[in-house]
C-alpha cells in the first residue's frame, strides 16, 4: 500500500524546500496533500500548508490556485502555470515544482508586492478567496511582469469571491499593466502600495524554482504508484503507453482530470489510471498546407497560443476555424482549468456543452488515433460524438492528435454561445456554424450546423444542411432554414443561425468589394441598424471613482475613526497566514464526520442499517437520534431526523471515521429505506393550492428566486471535549457562537458554563451561519474530537438559502402616476421549517402612499428550511413595489423615474406602522444620484442609441433606497465587550461580534484607539469567545459594530476613568508609564463595557410599532446594455450614493457596498437554483449555479458616501459600523440592474409592439430576457412566454 516500485514524488513546495514523500495515494489531489502533515526531505520538521483553500472541490471557484511549474519536452523551457489544486492528481506532479502562496511571501520575513497591493487597495474581505487570488496574480506575473488589462482579466477570470464585488482586486492587479496610470509613482518600478512594509520583496527579482526533476532529459522509465484501491501508472514512452493500454484497456487516460476528476468524485471509480503526462509525442504541433495537427495533450491554454499564432502567421480567408475556436477558448472555463485540460480530455470526454467539439465538428477535424497495432484516422463527426461504437476510439487506441484544416477562400466559420455569466459558465447552449459558397456567388456548396448542450450530446443538423445546398444566401433561405432546424433539432435557438446569416452577409460584402464581383447587386445586405446584432459584448477592466468625506483635519493624527484604515487581516488573507476554523491543526485522536441525508422530498423512515458502514476499516461510529443525550433540536426542527424526512438533504444521521474520505465512503454503504408521503409541496403555487387560498382579481405576478449564499468557506466545526467536567471547546465558523453554545448545551443536557465556542474568523456569512451551524456543532458534539466540513454540494443541499418569494399586487393610480392605493401579497417559500424574515416592515422602501395594504404568508414546502439572507426579505420584497412602480409607469406612459419621484417620502412623516422619520437624507442621495449619475442627459443618449439599433437595447433605472436597520425585537439591541490593559501597555479587546469580513474587528480597534487616545498598533483582537463575552447576539441585521462598537466605546471610558488621575497627576508620562503606575497602585487595568440599545417595539395587532432605529438611505442608477438575440447583458455604468454620514472606515463601508450591489446584481440576474421533479437540488456547485465573476463588475461603478450627514443616534454619527446597514441595502440596489434590463427589454416590446407589461421574473436569466425579447424567432419557436 502506498509504496511506489521507482522513486517517489518530489515537489518543490516553498523554495528552495522540498518535500518527498513515498506513500502518495493516487487518489489524493494536490490539494489534500497540502493540507496533511509531511516530513521536509532537508528539514525534520512537519508542514501543513493551509494557505490554499478548499470552497468547491470542482476547479470552478479558484481559491485551491497554486502554481505548478513543469520542463516543456518541446520548447525544452520551464513552464509556469496556474492550476486548481483540488482537481490537481497528486502523482501527476511528479518532477514538477509547486508554488502555493506560502512560497510567494509571508507576513514573518517578506511579502510580495502582489500580496502588499491586493492588501492595500481593500481588495480582501473574509479573506478566503485571498490566496487563489494572489496565485492567480502571481503566476500571471511570473510570465509576464507587465500584463495588459485583458491579460489581467483572463487570468482572474477563474477566481471567485463573494464579498469584495471584485473591484478592489482588480485596482491591485491593475498596478502592475502596462497601461496602467492608477498609480503616480508608476516608471520607477515601485507603486505607492509598496511601502516597503515587512521588506515587501521586489518584482523583478524572480524567486527560483529548484530545477531538480524538472531535468532536461526527463527518464524514460515506467512510474507506478499504489494506492490503497488505486494505481497510477505513468509510462516514459509512447511504446510503453500503448502496451499498457492494451493490458489496461479499461483504464482512462488521465491528463487534465478536469472531466474525470470531478466524475469520479460522484461516480466513476478507475482501479487503474494511466497517466501519459510525460510523453511529447502528445505534445507535438505540425503546421501543414492543409492544416494544422495539434497533439491531444496540448492543454487548452497552449491551443490558445498555438491558434494565435497560427492566426498572425496565415491570410484571413485561412483561419476562419482557428478564429472561431479562439473566441470560445477565451470564454471556456478559467485560466487554470484551461492550463490543465487538454484538447484531447476535451474531445474525448464530449461533454453534450463542449464549446470546442461544434465547432470541430462542423470544420471537418479528423482524430489521429494510435495504438501497439497501428494509426488509424477517424472524423470528428455526430457519429463520434454521439459515442457509436462503429465511429469510437477502440478499448486499446489513444488519440494522438486532432487534425483541424484551414479554411478556404468563401468559407466562413463562426462559434456562439450562450451562457449566464461571460466567463467562467458552463454554456447553456451553443453552436458551431460552417458553409462554404459557391465561389464567386451567394448560393450554399456546403454547409454544416452542430449545436451543443441542448441533447445527451452535441447535434448536428445534417439533413437541414443538406436540404439548403444550393440555395442562395438570403431571407428565403433564412426562413426555411429555421423552419427545417426547429423541425430537426427542435430547439428554441435559432437566434445564432441568424446571427450567422448576418455575419456571412457582412463577409460577403467584403468579398465582393475585394474582388469586384459581377452580380453583386443580388446579394443581401445588412442595414445599419441590424449590425448590433453582430457585436459581442467586450470584456473590459472596469473603472470608477469612489467618494468619501476626508476627517476633519483638526483631528489628531493618532485617530483612525474616520480614516481609510486596511482590513485588521488583509496582510493575513493575502499570505494565506490567516487561520480559518479547518486550518486548524488536527489534535490527538482526531476523527472525522460526515452526514448522510434524506433521499427524499417527504417520507417516513422504515429502517436505517448501519451494520455495512461500520463493517468498513476505520468507521468508528454512526451517530442518530437515538445517541442524543439531550433535546434532539425542536418540534419540526430536528437535528436528526426521527421517523419522518421533509425534505431532500435532511440531517438522518451521521458517520465518525478515522479519515474524512473513509467517513465520506460509509456514508454510501448505509441503507434507509422509506415509505414516501402525500402530499410533496415544493412551490409556493403548490403551498397555495394545498391551503386553497382565495384571491380578488389582481393586476400582477411577481417572481423572485431564491439565492444561494454560497460563501467561500463551507460550514465547518471542530469540537474539542476537555477531560474534565464535560467541558468543550468548540471551534466554528459561525455569526452566532452563543447560539452554538446554547445549542450543543441543551442537546447534551449540559450547563452552558461548560461549553465555549470560538470564532477566530469566518470565511463570509451573509446570514447563512447565524442558524445552521448550531446544528452542526452539536451533532459534531459526539465527547470525542470530532471535525465535520461540509463539502460544497453538502453545503448546498442542506443549508437552504433566501426565502423565493411569489408577490401578487394590485394598485390605485391617477393618471399622472401618483399612486393612491397599494394591496400587496407576498407568499415565501420557508422550506419544512421555520421562518426569518421582515418583509412585511420593508415593503414600502421610500414610498409614501396613503393607502397601504401589505400581507405576508410563509408556506411550508418540501424543501430545506430557508433562513437568514442579507436583507432579511427586503431584496425580495422590494422588487415586488419597485415592479409595481415599473408597471404604472408603462400604464401612464411615463418614465418609471417620475413615478418613483412623484410617490418619494418629501418631509417629515410616519411610516405604514406609524414609525416617524425624517426623509431630508433620502431626498439628498436621490437628487445627488441624479445629478453625479447625468440621469436626465444618459436617459437621451439610451433612447437615441435605442433608435438606431434594433438587436442591441440600452436600459437605465434609478431608484431610491430607505432601509430599516435592525431587528424588530429590544433583546437584540445589546452588546458587551471586554478590554484589558496589560502591564507592557497593550491592549486586548473582546467584544460580541464575529469577523465575517465586514470588517467588524478593524472597526472596534479603530473605535478603543480614539477612545483610549492610543495608536491602533498597541491594540489586539485575538477571536471572538463566549468565555470572554457571554450571551452575545447574532452579528446579523445590522446591528453588529454599532451595539459592539458602543460597548467597546463603554469598557475603553470606563478604563480611562480610572486613569485619569495618574494622566493628570502626569500628563507628560507616556501610555506605558500611566499603565505601570495603574498597576502599582492596584487600579483594576480590566473593564466591561455595555450598551444597552434600543427599545424595538411591534404592535402586530395593530399594525403599529417604533421597530427599527433608523434608515439607512440610498440612491442608484445603472445602466446596462442587452443583445436581444441572446439574452446578454452588460453593466454599462453604476452609480451609488449612500448616506454613511460618518463612515467610521470608509474604506470598508464602500467594499461593503459594491460587494453586496454585485451579490444584488446576482440574485437577480444569475444566480438560478433548479431542482429536480422530486426536489432534488440539481445546482449544488458553481458549475450549476452561478454567482457574479469578475467580468460582472460595471463597466464604470462609482460609489459616493454622502458628504455631511449626521445621525445623533449611532456611535460617533456613523450608519453603517457594520457590514449589513450598507450590504443590506447594497444587495437591493443590484435589482437596479434588474430593472435597467427590464427597461431595455420594455424599450424592445414597445417597438415591437407587444404588450409592455410582461410578467416579472428573477432572476432575469438571458433565457428570460431573450424569450422576453419576443420577434419572429421566438414565434416560430412557439414558446413565448409573453403571449
Ligand atoms: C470548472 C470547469 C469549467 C469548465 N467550463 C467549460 C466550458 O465553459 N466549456 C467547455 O466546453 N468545457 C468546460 N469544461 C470542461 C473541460 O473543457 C473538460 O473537462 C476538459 O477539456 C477535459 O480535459 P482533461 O484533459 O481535463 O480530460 P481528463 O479529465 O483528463 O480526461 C477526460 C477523458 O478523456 C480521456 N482521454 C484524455 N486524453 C485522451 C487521449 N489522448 N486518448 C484517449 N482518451 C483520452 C480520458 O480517458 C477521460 O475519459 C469545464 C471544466 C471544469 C472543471
Ligand atoms: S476549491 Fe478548487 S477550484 Fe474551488
Ligand atoms: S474576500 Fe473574497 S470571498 Fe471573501
Amino acid at each position: 500500500k502506498g509504496v511506489t516500485d521507482t522513486s517517489p514524488i518530489i515537489i518543490s513546495l516553498l523554495f528552495p524546500t522540498q518535500v518527498m514523500e513515498r506513500n502518495v495515494d493516487p487518489e489524493g489531489t494536490l490539494l489534500t496533500f497540502l493540507g496533511k502533515n509531511w516530513t521536509l526531505l532537508s528539514k525534520s520538521w512537519l508542514l501543513r500548508l493551509t494557505g490554499t483553500k478548499y470552497a468547491c472541490g470542482r476547479g470552478g471557484c479558484g481559491a485551491c490556485t497554486v502554481m505548478v511549474s513543469k520542463h516543456d519536452p518541446v520548447s525544452r523551457k520551464i513552464r509556469h502555470f496556474s492550476v486548481t489544486a483540488c482537481l490537481m492528481p497528486i502523482c501527476s506532479l511528479y518532477g514538477a515544482a509547486v508554488t502555493t502562496v506560502e512560497g510567494v511571501g509571508s507576513i514573518k520575513t517578506r511579502l510580495h508586492p502582489v500580496q502588499e497591493r491586493i492588501a492595500k487597495s481593500h481588495g480582501t474581505q473574509c479573506g478566503f478567496c485571498t490566496p487563489g487570488m494572489v496565485m492567480s496574480m502571481y503566476t500571471l506575473l511570473r510570465n509576464n511582469p507587465q500584463p495588459s488589462e485583458e491579460q489581467l482579466m483572463e487570468g482572474l477570470g477563474g477566481n471567485l469571491c463573494r464579498c469584495t464585488g471584485y473591484r478592489p482586486i482588480l485596482e491591485s492587479g491593475r498596478t502592475f499593466c502596462m497601461e496602467s496610470n492608477s498609480c503616480q509613482q508608476k516608471g520607477t518600478g515601485k507603486c505607492c502600495l509598496d511601502w516597503g512594509e515587512n521588506d515587501s520583496s521586489p518584482l523583478g527579482k524572480k524567486s527560483e524554482v529548484s530545477p531538480f526533476r524538472m531535468a532536461e532529459n526527463p527518464e524514460k522509465r515506467t512510474l507506478t504508484f499504489y494506492g490503497e484501491r488505486v494505481t497510477w501508472i505513468s509510462p516514459g514512452t509512447l511504446k510503453d503507453l500503448l502496451e499498457l493500454k492494451v493490458k489496461h484497456p479499461k483504464a482512462p487516460l488521465v491528463l487534465g482530470n478536469t472531466s474525470l476528476g470531478p466524475a469520479m468524485k460522484s461516480q466513476d471509480f478507475h482501479p487503474v489510471l494511466l497517466s501519459p503526462a510525460r510523453i511529447s509525442e502528445l505534445s507535438m504541433v505540425t503546421k501543414t498546407s492543409d492544416g494544422l495537427t495539434i497533439g491531444a495533450g496540448c492543454s487548452l491554454a497552449q491551443m490558445q497560443d498555438i491558434l494565435a499564432e497560427r492566426i498572425a502567421e496565415l491570410p484571413e480567408e485561412k483561419t476562419q476555424t482557428y478564429r472561431a475556436l479562439l473566441k470560445h477558448l477565451r470564454s471556456l472555463a478559467g485560466q487554470q482549468i484551461r492550463n490543465m485540460a487538454s484538447l484531447g480530455g476535451h474531445v474525448i470526454s464530449r461533454h453534450c456543452c463542449s464549446d470546442l467539439n461544434p465547432v470541430l465538428a462542423v470544420s471537418n477535424a479528423t482524430l489521429n488515433l494510435i495504438s501497439a497495432e497501428g494509426t488509424r484516422q477517424i472524423p470528428l463527426n455526430e457519429h463520434f460524438l454521439a459515442g457509436l461504437a462503429s465511429a469510437d476510439l477502440k478499448a486499446e487506441e489513444i488519440l494522438e492528435s486532432v487534425h483541424i484544416p484551414h479554411s478556404q477562400k468563401w468559407e466562413f466559420v463562426s462559434a456562439f454561445r450562450q451562457a449566464q455569466c461571460q466567463q467562467n459558465a458552463l454554456p447553456h447552449v451553443n453552436a458551431g456554424m460552417r458553409v462554404l459558397l459557391k465561389e464567386g456567388t451567394d448560393s450554399i456548396e456546403d454547409l454544416s450546423i452542430a449545436y451543443g448542450g441542448v441533447g445527451a450530446a452535441t447535434i448536428s443538423a445534417h439533413r437541414s444542411c443538406q436540404l439548403l445546398l444550393g440555395r442562395r444566401w438570403n431571407e428565403l433561405m433564412l426562413d426555411e432554414a429555421c423552419s427545417l432546424l426547429l423541425d430537426e433539432v427542435s430547439l428554441p435557438v435559432i437566434s445564432f443561425l441568424f446571427k450567422f446569416y448576418l455575419e456571412v452577409l457582412q463577409e460577403l460584402k467584403k468579398l465582393v468589394k475585394m474582388f469586384s464581383v459581377p452580380d453583386s447587386r443580388h446579394h443581401s445586405e445588412v442595414s445599419d441598424q441590424f449590425l448590433s446584432a453582430l457585436e459581442n459584448f467586450p470584456v473590459t477592466i472596469p473603472q470608477g471613482v469612489q467618494t468619501y468625506q476626508n476627517v476633519d483635519p483638526h483631528q489628531p493624527l493618532q485617530d483612525p475613526v474616520g480614516c481609510p484604515i486596511m482590513h485588521l487581516s488583509a496582510l493575513k488573507h493575502a499570505t494565506g497566514e490567516a487561520m480559518f476554523c479547518d486550518d486548524i491543526p488536527m489534535v490527538d485522536k482526531e476523527l472525522f464526520m460526515a452526514l448522510v441525508t434524506s433521499s427524499r422530498a417527504h417520507a417516513k423512515i422504515t429502517s436505517i442499517d448501519v451494520s455495512k458502514a461500520l463493517e468498513l476499516p476505520e468507521v468508528v461510529d454512526v451517530i442518530t437520534a437515538e445517541d442524543i443525550p439531550g433535546t434532539n433540536g425542536a418540534e419540526g426542527d430536528k437535528l436528526l431526523a426521527v421517523d419522518e424526512v421533509n425534505c431532500v438533504g435532511q440531517i438522518i444521521c451521521a458517520v465518525v471515521a478515522e479519515t474524512d474520505v473513509q467517513a465520506k465512503r460509509a456514508t454510501e454503504k448505509i441503507e434507509i429505506t422509506y415509505e414516501d408521503l402525500e402530499p410533496v409541496i415544493f412551490t409556493v403555487k403548490d403551498a397555495i393550492k394545498h391551503n386553497s387560498f382565495l384571491f380578488d382579481q389582481i393586476l400582477e405576478e411577481v417572481h423572485v428566486g431564491g439565492q444561494e449564499h454560497f460563501y467561500m468557506e463551507t460550514q465547518r466545526v471542530l469540537v474539542i471535549p476537555k477531560t474534565e467536567d464535560k467541558e468543550l471547546d468548540i471551534y466554528v465558523s459561525t455569526q452566532d457562537p452563543a447560539h452554538v453554545q446554547k445549542t450543543v448545551s441543551s442537546t447534551l443536557n449540559i450547563p452552558i458554563n461548560r461549553i465555549t465556542c470560538h470564532v477566530k474568523r469566518v470565511g463570509g456569512g451573509f446570514g447563512g451561519k447565524v442558524g445552521k451551524p448550531a446544528v452542526f456543532g452539536a451533532i459534531a458534539a459526539v465527547g470525542h474530537p470530532i471535525r465535520l466540513v461540509l463539502d460544497r454540494e453538502e453545503d448546498m443541499l442542506i443549508t437552504g438559502g433566501r426565502h423565493p418569494l411569489f408577490g401578487k399586487y394590485k394598485v390605485g393610480f391617477m393618471n399622472n402616476g401618483r399612486i393612491k392605493a397599494l394591496d400587496i401579497e407576498c407568499y415565501i417559500n420557508g422550506g419544512y421549517d421555520s421562518l426569518r424574515t421582515f418583509l412585511i416592515l420593508k415593503l414600502e422602501n421610500a414610498y409614501k402612499i396613503r393607502n397601504l395594504r401589505f400581507q405576508g404568508r410563509a408556506c411550508m414546502t418540501n424543501l430545506p428550511s430557508n433562513t437568514a439572507f442579507r436583507g432579511f426579505g427586503f431584496p425580495q420584497g422590494a422588487l415586488v413595489t419597485e415592479s409595481c412602480i415599473t408597471a404604472v409607469a408603462a400604464k401612464c406612459g411615463l418614465p418609471p423615474e417620475k413615478i418613483r419621484e412623484k410617490n418619494t417620502y418629501k418631509t417629515v412623516d410616519k411610516t405604514i406602522y406609524k414609525q416617524a422619520f425624517n426623509p431630508e437624507t433620502l431626498i439628498r442621495c436621490w437628487n445627488e444620484c441624479l445629478d453625479k449619475s447625468s440621469f436626465y442627459s444618459r436617459r437621451m443618449q439610451v433612447e437615441e442609441f435605442n433608435k438606431k439599433n434594433y438587436w442591441k437595447k440600452k436600459g437605465i433605472a434609478i431608484i431610491p433606497v430607505k432601509f430599516s436597520v435592525g431587528f424588530a425585537a429590544t433583546s437584540y439591541h445589546q452588546a458587551a465587550a471586554l478590554v484589558h490593559i496589560y502591564t507592557d501597555g497593550s491592549v486586548l479587546v473582546t467584544h460580541g461580534g464575529n469577523e465575517l469580513g465586514q470588517g467588524i474587528h478593524t472597526k472596534m480597534l479603530q473605535v478603543a484607539s480614539r477612545e483610549l487616545k492610543i495608536p491602533m498598533s498597541c491594540m489586539h483582537i485575538s477571536e471572538t469567545s463566549t468565555a470572554t463575552v457571554p450571551n452575545t447576539v447574532a452579528t446579523a441585521a445590522s446591528i453588529g459594530a454599532d451595539v459592539n462598537g458602543r460597548a467597546v466605546q463603554n469598557a475603553c471610558q470606563i478604563l480611562l476613568k480610572r486613569l485619569e488621575p495618574i494622566i493628570k497627576k502626569h500628563p507628560e508620562g507616556t501610555w506605558e508609564d500611566w499603565i505601570e503606575a495603574a498597576f502599582e497602585q492596584r487600579i483594576s487595568l480590566s473593564a466591561t463595557g455595555y450598551f444597552r440599545g434600543y427599545k424595538a417595539f411591534m404592535d402586530w395587532e395593530k399594525g403599529v410599532g417604533d421597530p427599527f432605529p433608523y434608515y439607512v438611505y440610498g440612491a442608484a442608477c445603472s445602466e446596462v446594455e442587452i443583445g436581444c438575440l441572446t439574452g446578454a447583458h452588460k453593466k454599462i455604468k453604476t452609480d451609488i450614493i449612500m448616506d454613511a454620514c460618518c463612515s467610521l472606515n470608509p474604506a470598508i463601508d464602500i467594499g461593503q457596498i459594491e460587494g453586496s450591489f454585485i451579490q444584488g446584481t446576482g440574485l437577480y440576474t444569475t444566480e438560478e437554483l433548479k431542482y429536480s421533479p422530486e426536489g432534488v437540488l440539481y445546482s449544488r456547485s458553481p458549475d450549476e449555479y452561478k454567482i457574479p465573476t469578475i467580468t460582472d463588475v460595471p463597466e464604470e461603478f462609482n460609489v459616493s458616501l454622502l458628504p455631511s450627514s449626521q445621525t445623533p443616534l449611532t456611535i460617533y454619527s456613523s450608519k453603517g459600523s457594520t457590514q449589513t446597514y450598507h450590504c443590506t441595502s447594497g444587495m437591493f440596489l443590484g435589482s437596479f440592474v434588474f430593472f435597467a434590463i427590464a427597461d431595455a427589454v420594455a424599450t424592445v416590446r414597445r417597438e415591437r409592439d407587444i404588450a409592455e407589461d410582461f410578467m416579472v421574473q428573477s432572476p432575469a436569466t438571458p433565457e428570460w430576457v431573450r424569450m422576453a425579447c419576443a420577434d419572429q424567432f421566438t414565434e416560430m419557436v412557439g414558446n413565448c412566454l409573453f403571449s
